[in-house]
């Protein structure tokens, strides 16, 4: 039986430089599912991942949060905590580790206390318990995106969506990455990855999709060689 969608977008249009960037007529994002949405550097993953935080504004669409139908344009304000979105390279306070988690609880007034076991309990889980008293801005990229992780996750967001999180990271750091991931997917989280390493990240997709002139194709359904030899040959580009 397929899951309940948590959000679901539906006539999703973006005119973009000088063309319909994104005409997309279905979106789906299960609960707990993880999604990886690749295609050509250029063919709109991240302004798709911002307009889905409601980061940005589409030229028309709806979505549906929770089952209520709402339209694109106003419906972020509604969900907007519980859709967290995170930059490729995030950006972290100049300031500890420990303080730039516990930023967004403190945001929410909440007591000093409960902040201090949050932040330390998702700093266990992230493995950064030894980073706690550093200064965030002066750790490697890997580092920063585990931050950025743990950042987010303290936030218990619905869905997650993480824009090119393995790029330009090396092999310990994505192997640390995707342990995460698989994490927050077992935590119930929903998350959303881009890529134009289709192979790196394939391993932790329920769900791929990917992006091409404007149209999201869903990769279960939409399995032709034509396709299959674009992905490879992106690749490949990308790998040079
Ligand atoms: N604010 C903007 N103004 C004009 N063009 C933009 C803007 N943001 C992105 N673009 C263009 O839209 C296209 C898609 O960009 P982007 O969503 O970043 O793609 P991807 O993440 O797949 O590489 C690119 O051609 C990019 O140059
Ligand atoms: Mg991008």
């Amino acid at each position: 039986m397929k899951p309940e969608p948590i959000l679901q977008f539906r006539g999703l249009r973006k005119f973009l430089a000088n063309r319909w960037l994104l005409d997309i007529s279905e979106l789906s994002i299960s609960a707990g599912q993880c999604m990886i949405l690749s295609g050509d550097n250029g063919v709109g993953k991240t302004t798709l991942l911002k307009i889905m935080a409601g980061l940005e504004p589409p030229d028309a669409g709806e979505v549906s949060y929770d089952g209520k139908v709402l339209p694109l344009r106003t419906a972020p304000q509604q969900y907007r905590d519980n859709i967290v979105y995170l930059h490729q390279s995030p950006y972290l306070f100049d300031c500890s580790v420990i303080d730039n988690v516990a930023y967004g609880l403190r945001r929410l007034r909440m007591p000093r206390a409960a902040v201090q076991a949050k932040v330390a309990e998702v700093l266990e889980w992230a493995g950064l318990e030894h980073l706690g008293k550093r200064n965030a801005k002066y750790l490697s990229g890997g580092e920063k995106q585990r931050v950025a992780l743990a950042r987010a996750r303290v936030l218990a967001p619905k869905v997650l969506l993480l824009d090119e999180p393995i790029a330009s990271m090396d092999y310990k750091s994505r192997e640390r990455t995707y342990v995460l991931i698989e994490r927050l997917k077992k935590e119930g989280m929903s998350v959303v990855i881009t890529s134009h390493e289709l192979y790196a990240v394939l391993p932790l997709a329920d769900v791929h999709m990917y992006l091409r002139d404007g149209k999201l194709h869903d990769e279960r359904q939409d399995n032709t060689a034509a396709q299959m030899s674009s992905l490879i040959t992106s690749e490949n580009r990308h790998n040079d």
